[in-house]
């Protein structure tokens, strides 16, 4: 589109992992013309990093509801049980529509059969993979190609800044900035009836993470602007076994799935002991909220920046077969995992809260709906069950669609392209920089809540590091404040500087959230306050006020 453009559909779509791309078929599938929107390529979001697989209840003697417990356990309680219900019922059906749609698991040779893993927290093989350890890789490559073959129009490279509303406050569209078309002159406007957000999640607000570069909170941050709720943003889980890289390791990092340890890896300290043992009757197969603390406990005890996973006993043959995506990881950083034990230790790996919507996928602001880790339907609780995140994804997908078509008449997809200026649901709305609240913050912002937030928020928080984190965090805004009072203006508009005020914002509710929630659940872990307490057994919702407090 050329700069100062406009578009309309009956659906926008913004991103493009396995949520974004499902609820765009299905949509289009239903007659609806729908345009998706993408901050990078449609396969760089997180979906095509997944390695381990797809959680369903496809073995013999597995049934729904054995997963349900499972998936009820991670959750430490703060579960919405009809949300698990739905995700473990409708999901075995949804993966194999997802093979109808061109995925191909591993299967084997003989019967066929979709093989099957185990990963923390599931008491069965029920987690199915391609590619040995690369199944996100080719449930994206699936999906992109289903979607160029439905000719569904996609706008790549487009960060999207703020939801459009009609005047009722319904969702009537988004505005994006189309990046390499300058910097104002990119900012364009997809108008429609619906708006879905898939935008994935927020680790990138952490120094080291699992994410890649694009993650960086935009989903929540646009719909904290556009005055939707958000949910349980404390809990967010730190992966137990990503390669260590070192201290002053930063970004995204290699993942070492959990399917390794599935398969019969363990994780021991410098003297080759299994710490894991004795801690929980699954060992380095609990869930992750708890190896990981095993992990960091270990590490205390010990001095160590590390521990390591040993799965040499494998053999070459089966890290070749099996875990192929890992083995080159490993190896092109000098670690041989066939020879060696890897050293791994905890990063940022998924945001278990997030936009609160129904069973429907539905916000609390009729027309936007979420789906996919930037949204928190209630299945995973204070802490989502290993390979859930890709179902869920899926599954809540599938039923944003059916709540978005059912009923509906569809125009049909020609003659929809309008220019910029002429009528349509509202002018675009204001970007991040127009609101005095909340100047755009410099780039260089990224790096400094990055810090804030892994010193003051990691996996260890205390009343203490999180109220120092609070203060930082506000001191970053008080500098954009005062350098616009001083020059003006603040940063320059562009994607790194919305990506830094998109960060600012989620990582001030998280720390909010956190400092609130006084007990450990979960993936939160305030060494103040070591208990679970059952006053806490509830959720933390957040707005944005319009003055940009919360
Ligand atoms: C992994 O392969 O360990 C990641 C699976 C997940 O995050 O659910």
């Amino acid at each position: 589109p050329a700069p100062g453009w406009a578009t309309e559909a009956d659906v926008v779509v913004v991103g493009s992992g396995v949520a974004g791309l499902t609820a765009a078929l299905r949509c289009a599938a239903a007659g609806a013309k729908v345009t998706v929107v993408t901050k990078a390529r449609l396969d760089d979001g997180s979906t095509r990093w997944a390695q381990g697989g797809i959680a369903a209840a496809l073995g013999e003697g597995d049934t729904p509801g054995q997963h349900l417990d499972d998936t009820l356990v991670a959750g430490a309680g703060l579960c919405d049980e009809q949300a698990v219900r739905a995700l473990v019922t409708e999901g075995p059906a949804a993966v194999r529509r997802l093979i109808a749609t061109g995925a191909r698991f591993d299967a084997d040779d003989d019967t066929g059969e979709i093989l099957l893993t185990r990963e923390g927290g599931h008491h069965r093989r029920r987690i199915a993979h391609a590619g040995g350890d690369a199944t996100g890789a080719e449930i994206s490559r699936a999906l992109v190609e289903a979607v160029r073959a439905a000719g569904i129009e996609t706008v790549e490279n487009a960060l999207v800044l703020d939801l459009l509303k009609d005047g009722s406050g319904r969702a009537a569209g988004v505005t994006l900035h189309v990046m390499g078309e300058g910097q104002r002159d990119g900012v364009g406007a997809v108008s429609a009836d619906a708006v879905v957000l898939a935008t994935g999640g927020m680790g990138q607000i952490f120094s080291a993470t699992t994410n890649p570069a694009v993650s960086t909170g935009d989903g929540v941050a646009l719909a904290l602007r556009a005055g939707a709720e958000v949910s349980d943003l404390e809990f967010v889980q730190f992966h137990p076994t990503v390669l260590w890289l070192g201290p002053e390791a930063e970004g995204q990092q290699p993942l070492v799935s959990e399917a390794v340890r599935g398969e019969g890896a363990h994780l021991v300290d410098a003297d080759g002991v299994r710490f894991m043992c004795g801690q929980h009757e699954l060992a380095e197969l609990a869930p992750r909220d708890i190896v990981a603390k095993g992990i960091m406990r270990r590490m205390r005890e010990r001095g160590a920046e590390h521990m390591y996973l040993d799965a040499r006993h494998f053999g070459a043959e089966m890290w070749e077969r099996r875990f192929p995506t890992i083995l080159a990881a490993c190896r092109a950083h000098g670690i041989d995992p066939v020879t060696e034990p890897i050293p791994v230790a905890p990063a940022a790996h998924y945001a278990s809260g997030g936009v609160r919507t129904d069973l429907r996928g539905r916000t609390t602001v009729p027309g936007l709906y979420a789906c996919g880790e930037v949204a928190c339907t209630g299945v995973h609780g204070a802490n989502r069950l290993a390979s859930n995140s890709l179902l869920e994804g899926l599954v809540f997908a599938e039923r944003i669609a059916e709540d978005i078509t059912a009923g509906a008449e569809f125009a049909g997809s020609v003659g929809r392209e309008r220019p910029a200026g002429q009528t349509g649901p509202s002018a675009p709305a204001a970007s991040p920089a127009a609101s005095g609240d909340t100047p755009l913050l410099a780039s260089e912002a990224r790096y400094e809540i990055q810090h804030i937030m892994t010193n003051g928020a990691g996996v260890l928080r205390s009343a203490e590091s999180l109220a120092r984190a609070a203060d930082r965090l506000e001191r970053v805004q008080d500098d954009a404040v005062a350098q616009l009072r001083r020059d003006g203006k603040t940063a320059e508009p562009g994607v790194e500087t919305w990506e830094a005020t998109n960060l600012h914002l989620v990582a001030r509710v998280l720390v909010a959230a956190a400092l609130r929630r006084e007990e450990t659940r979960g993936c939160h872990w305030r060494e103040d306050r070591p208990e679970r307490d059952a006053a806490w057994r509830r959720h933390l919702l957040v707005t944005l006020r319009p003055d940009g407090s919360l």
